[in-house]
């Protein structure tokens, strides 16, 4: 075996040090919004019912406008524009009996023996298809919803219901994976109460039920089933192949190396009907391979080895879709996640290739070199390549072939041979993934979401990179959807609606794709947030509309270059100036925060007086925040003009003004005399003074909290703090002028009682 050839074969040790990711910084999103601002100005809206968890289940129907929902003893039904409005449940609990017997095989009765709605689908123009845990006792019910014009309804028949082994996990930790196709249902599951007999079953339907051969490691060694898809291979019904996505423990792998997980893409022909002597109701047509997402590294790859989710990007051409996939790693030292993408050509590839062969229990896996019997395992019977008619005809050596090898031995690379996206060391790992393809200005863009297990979505774009087909991934978005900080589980796209709707233990949340106006009021800063979803109309950031007049959807997705595109644009919102006072050898904070975490923040200064702007360089006397700039021990000569500039993908645009007037302690002290003499206070620009001394006198001086944002953002101020300036004034019932609250400065050496 080559070099690579094993590595292939078998996982390498994650090796991020290796690779160099050991030490990687997280990519950060350009905007990050939490749930108080998506909440307040951005109309997240969330459902939940009373005393129920684990909503996993989510199904968008587009034509009757409902998202349905599975949790924990219940099947809800709400409307795809607003989850928070007329919401429709159905209560679906465990009978006693189930619920006792579960409690007697030693599970918890008040968190596993209850119904646990696992899986839904659409079954016909009537009826859902719902299964649940039904306390360790899948169970599935035909859930009537009504046609699509009538009123929503939610009627389940508990009398009618349907045994659910082999459909719905036993056990409510367990995630189903399944699709319905035509009445057939293809689950991965396992099928018996201890979890061990796992399998990829079809039930339902007319075809023959079929599974897996039970117990055989070399087919499914203790898997986690994430996602199943029906794709069609050609024109043809006879040649459709159902794909299921999985990680499971690499029986490949040398003893030597331990357990070790990998993740899997395996096969199925809709049309199989098991074998006639051997393999009898079990598939004649499986084959596995194994799905890499690693990173080359100079002393190995670093694998990210665990598969969390799936998302079937289909295109107009239903033969070849994207596959999305997210994974996490395994490794204890090193947390990251990363997005892998895989065309189906390169996955039917693999099955078209060798197959994984092992002589003997003492032998190791190698590439099978003999002749492969015809027609070729995992070829659907059909007229496109064969003459076969059925699984039941095949030659006895085609069914035995079969049977042995299950494996393929070369894996399946993602496009590019890496990864599209990485996160390392966010402190968090990805579980959920779907996108949207979206046109935009210069062409299609695939937009991904990211679900975390901290209950954050990560909106991330696909850009070309280079020569095709390679793309890399951007960092958009990074919104908090729930109050807390719960594992996502379950995400569901209406493009439709441009809205997404996200599952967690807690609760169910929606948000809209896109949030154009957040991203700036001027065209360069609509233009580097590179959103597809949003252009500069000329005067705003809005939803892009693809047949509206050129200059009216100004985008550059694919370099965020406002230079050439917003050239010659007048609507730059004015530039905002602060004035902010200082005590020679006291502090002053320049307060400049850029809505885009990716920015850069440059200073210049402009000594009053002088004629020349220089650059403000790192001195010891200057700290530079993630908020600003904190100037200690103040001397006269720092009073001047502060100009807070953005860089951002080399393009600066200035942000705010600060003006320092840095006073002498004298000329402090007599303002201080000026004002206590003054009160009440006249009107008039001597007002300015005492908005001075309100900062300096004891307690008046704001915390972090009174500092009012410098950056150009629309929207709400975030508001003073209990201790600010502003609640100091109303609380001495003093007259202020509004730029009160912009003021800061901090007081000097000299205590405060010295005022
Ligand atoms: C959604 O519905 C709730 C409940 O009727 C309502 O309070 C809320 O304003 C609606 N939100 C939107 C954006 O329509
Ligand atoms: C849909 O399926 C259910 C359950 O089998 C059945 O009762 C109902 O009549 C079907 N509806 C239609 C329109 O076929
Ligand atoms: C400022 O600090 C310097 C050095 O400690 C000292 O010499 C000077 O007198 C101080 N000035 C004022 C006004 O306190």
């Amino acid at each position: 075996m080559g070099r690579a050839v094993a590595a292939a074969m078998i996982p390498g040790l994650a090796l991020l040090w290796a690779a160099g990711l050991g030490d990687a910084a997280p990519n950060l999103p350009r905007l990050r919004l939490s749930f108080q601002e998506l909440q307040a100005q951005h109309g997240v809206r969330t459902f939940r019912l009373e005393r129920t968890c684990c909503y996993e289940a989510l199904l968008v129907d587009e034509e009757r406008g409902r998202l349905f929902v599975g949790a924990e003893n219940h099947v809800a039904s709400l409307s795809l524009d607003n989850i928070s409005k007329r919401a429709k449940k159905l209560a679906w609990p465990a009978p006693v009996e189930w619920r006792e017997e579960c409690n007697w095989a030693g599970k918890d009765i008040g968190t596993e023996c209850m119904n646990f709605v696992k899986l839904l689908h659409t079954y016909n123009h009537t009826h859902l298809l719902a299964c649940g845990t039904g306390a360790f006792h899948p169970t599935c019910a035909f859930v009537e919803v009504g046609h699509r014009l009538e009123e929503p309804m939610l009627r389940l028949d508990l009398k009618k219901l349907e045994d659910g082994k082999g459909k719905s996990p036993y056990d409510p930790r367990h995630r189903a994976a399944s699709v319905l196709v035509g009445e057939e249902l293809y689950s991965g599951v396992a099928a018996d109460l201890m979890g061990r007999d796992f399998t990829i079953f079809r039930s339902l339907g007319q075809n023959p039920s079929l599974r897996t051969e039970p117990h055989d490691s070399r087919w499914l060694n203790e898997p986690k089933f994430v996602k199943v898809f029906w794709i069609p291979e050609s024109e043809n019904p006879d040649d459709d192949k159902i794909y299921f996505f999985f990680r499971e423990s690499a029986v490949e792998a040398a003893p030597a190396m331990g357990r070790m997980t990998v993740s899997r893409v395996g096969q199925i022909c809709r049309n199989d009907l098991g074998g006639q002597r051997s393999l009898v109701n079990k598939w004649t047509t499986f084959l596995k391979a194994r799905l890499v997402c690693s990173v080359p590294g100079v002393e190995g790859d670093t694998h990210f080895d665990q598969l969390q989710d799936v998302f079937l990007l289909t295109s107009r051409d239903r033969q070849t879709p994207l596959l999305y996939a997210v994974f996490s790693t395994s490794s204890g030292v090193f947390q990251g996640s990363a997005v892998c993408v895989y065309s189906m050509n390169d996955v039917r590839r693999a099955f078209l290739g060798p197959f994984a062969h092992k002589e003997g229990p003492t032998h190791q896996w190698v590439s099978y070199q003999g002749r492969v019997p015809y027609p070729r395992p995992g070829m659907c019977p059909s007229k496109t390549f064969g003459t076969f008619s059925s699984t039941k005809d095949f030659p006895d050596d085609v069914i035995q072939f079969a049977r042995n090898h299950p494996l393929m031995y070369n894996p399946v690379l993602p496009v590019g041979g890496r990864p599209l996206f990485l996160q390392v060391g966010a402190g968090y790992t990805f579980t959920q993934i779907t996108a949207d393809r979206v046109a935009a200005a210069d062409g299609h863009y695939d937009v991904l979401f990211i679900g975390t297990d901290v209950g954050t979505v990560l909106k991330v774009i696909s850009v070309p990179k280079g020569s095709r087909p390679n793309s890399e991934g951007l960092l958009l978005e990074e919104l908090q959807v729930f109050e807390d900080s719960a594992t996502i589980t379950s995400m569901q796209i209406s493009s439709k609606r441009h809205q997404l709707y996200v599952a967690s233990p807690s609760a169910v949340a929606q948000i809209a794709l896109h949030r154009c106006t957040t991203l700036g009021r001027a065209c360069a800063e609509c233009c580097l947030a590179r959103d597809p979803y949003c252009a500069w109309d000329g005067s705003a950031c809005t939803r892009f509309q693809p047949t509206a007049k050129r200059r009216f959807r100004r985008q550059d997705i694919r370099n965020g270059d406002p230079s050439t595109l917003c050239s010659g644009d007048s609507s730059h919102p004015a530039l905002l100036e602060r004035k902010v006072l200082g005590v020679e050898n006291g502090s002053a904070f320049l307060e400049c925060e850029p809505r885009s975490l990716q920015a850069q923040v440059e200073w210049t200064f402009h000594r009053a007086g002088e004629v020349a702007h220089t650059q403000v360089l790192a001195e010891e006397r200057l700290e530079r925040t993630a908020r600003g700039l904190l100037l200690h021990r103040l001397r006269r000569q720092d009073s001047g003009v502060y100009l807070c500039v953005a860089v951002e993908q080399g393009f600066s645009r200035p942000l705010c003004r600060l003006v320092l007037h840095v006073l002498s302690a004298v000329q402090a002290e007599r303002l201080a005399r000026a004002e206590e003499a003054a009160a009440p206070a006249p009107p008039g620009p001597k007002l300015w003074y005492r908005d001075f001394l309100q900062l300096v006198e004891p307690g008046g001086g704001g915390g972090a909290n009174s500092l009012r944002m410098c950056r150009p953002q629309p929207g709400p101020r975030p508001q003073p703090g209990p201790h600010s300036v502003a609640a100091e004034s109303r609380r001495k019932g003093r007259n202020r002028r509004m730029h009160a609250s912009e003021l800061r400065a901090e007081r000097g050496p000299r205590s405060a009682a010295h005022w």
